[in-house]
């Protein structure tokens, strides 16, 4: 039996990987601090999961209770989604973001060395590639972020990557996320954005509740067919799988190797707005405002490394992931509700 750790495990990623984890065999401890998770989605993967995650409640960068979490419980493996991860914030607020993501990161292979803990999954992202030179983009594409954000996951990755090489016993997958979207199909986990959302999706689905008047798409004239950009989008379900190939996957590889997780295939703006559309057979006002500095025309993953050597493939499309996506935003229209004592 493999006991895997979770960080930030509450959130919307991380409580997808809860469940791909459970259902795969695994025991699971998370670690979150909640600043933007919730303990309900905890207890939720474990219904789905057909488990019981143990949660705790600690920030990555308090190392005296992250060491405490090694101590009390036997853990096999980590996988490392906690941070913070909006963009303009990271601009807004650098210092927070180096402290949380980076610090966090440090703290967590100081205490995983510590405890004899070597094998390492991290959320990374596609984001650490910058501005698209070739598409689609292999791992191999030149690195070099392009705000705090993103330096702090490049930074993460540089930091692991030297401390494999210092010790043969590590094994550490940096999985470079393209655009994660949509939900678990029972409605029960889903994105909980606080505050105006940053990604396309769930603003455009929060248009459709009619909960925004309208969308603003950043230019049409890209040279695309529609004239909009063009993001690789990543079914969640799909992605939360990817986290259990790269575990199995660690056996065959040692030391720190990357792989892109998305399907290949890039859709725009306004092919999105037409799937939401379609699923919530609503309409989605829209207008056309500028281009946004610093948005590249499209953005494609190279899959092949992942397919060939994780073994992993994304499976759903489009309007599985606009369908899904609906589904958990109707049935929660206020995210999760607070934890009670009995659980909800
Ligand atoms: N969602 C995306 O589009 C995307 C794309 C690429 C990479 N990623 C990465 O994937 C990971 C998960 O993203 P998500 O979309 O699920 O975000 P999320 O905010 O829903 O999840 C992150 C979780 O980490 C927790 N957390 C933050 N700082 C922490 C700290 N210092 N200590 C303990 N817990 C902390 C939060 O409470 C939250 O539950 C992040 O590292 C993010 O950078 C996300």
């Amino acid at each position: 039996m493999t006991t895997t750790l979770v960080t930030g495990g509450a959130g919307y990623i991380g409580s997808h990987v809860v469940v791909a984890l459970l259902q795969a065999g695994h025991e699971v401890v998370v670690v979150d601090n909640l600043v933007n998770g919730s303990e309900v989605a905890v207890e939720r993967a474990g219904e789905l999961g057909g488990g019981s995650p143990i949660f705790e409640q600690v920030d990555l960068t308090d190392r005296p209770a992250l060491r405490s979490v090694f101590a009390d419980h036997t853990i096999d493996a980590v996988v490392h989604l906690a941070g913070l991860k909006a963009v303009g914030e990271s601009v807004a607020q650098p210092v927070r973001y180096y402290r949380a993501n980076v610090i966090g990161g440090i703290n967590l292979v100081e205490a995983m060395a510590d405890f004899g803990v070597w094998r390492l999954v991290f959320s990374s992202s596609a984001t650490v590639y910058g501005d698209p030179r070739f598409l689609p983009m292999t791992e191999d594409h030149p690195l070099g972020a392009v705000n705090p954000y993103g330096r702090t996951k490049l930074m993460q990755e540089e930091v692991f990557t030297d401390v494999a090489a210092s010790d043969e016993r590590w094994r550490v997958a940096l999985l470079r996320y393209f655009n994660p979207v949509g939900a678990h199909a029972s409605g029960r986990l889903g994105e909980d954005p606080s505050g105006a959302p940053n990604n396309l999706m769930p603003f455009v689905m929060q248009v459709a509740l009619g909960r925004r008047d309208q969308l603003v798409v950043f230019g049409d004239d890209y040279d695309t067919p529609d004239g909009t950009c063009i993001r690789d989008y990543v079914h969640v379900v799909d992605l939360a799988d990817g986290h259990v190939s790269a575990i199995e996957a660690l056996e065959r590889f040692p030391g720190c190797r990357a792989w892109n997780l998305g399907t290949g295939a890039g859709h725009s703006v306004l092919e999105v707005v037409h799937q939401a559309g379609a699923a919530s057979g609503r309409e989605i006002p829209l207008s056309v405002g500028p281009r946004r500095p610093g948005d590249a025309v499209a953005s494609v993953a190279s899959v092949e490394r992942a397919r060939v050597e994780l073994h992993w493939e994304a499976s759903r499309d489009l309007g599985a992931m606009c369908a899904d996506h609906w589904r958990w935003q109707t049935q929660n229209p206020d995210g999760y509700p607070p934890p009670s004592p009995s659980g909800d």
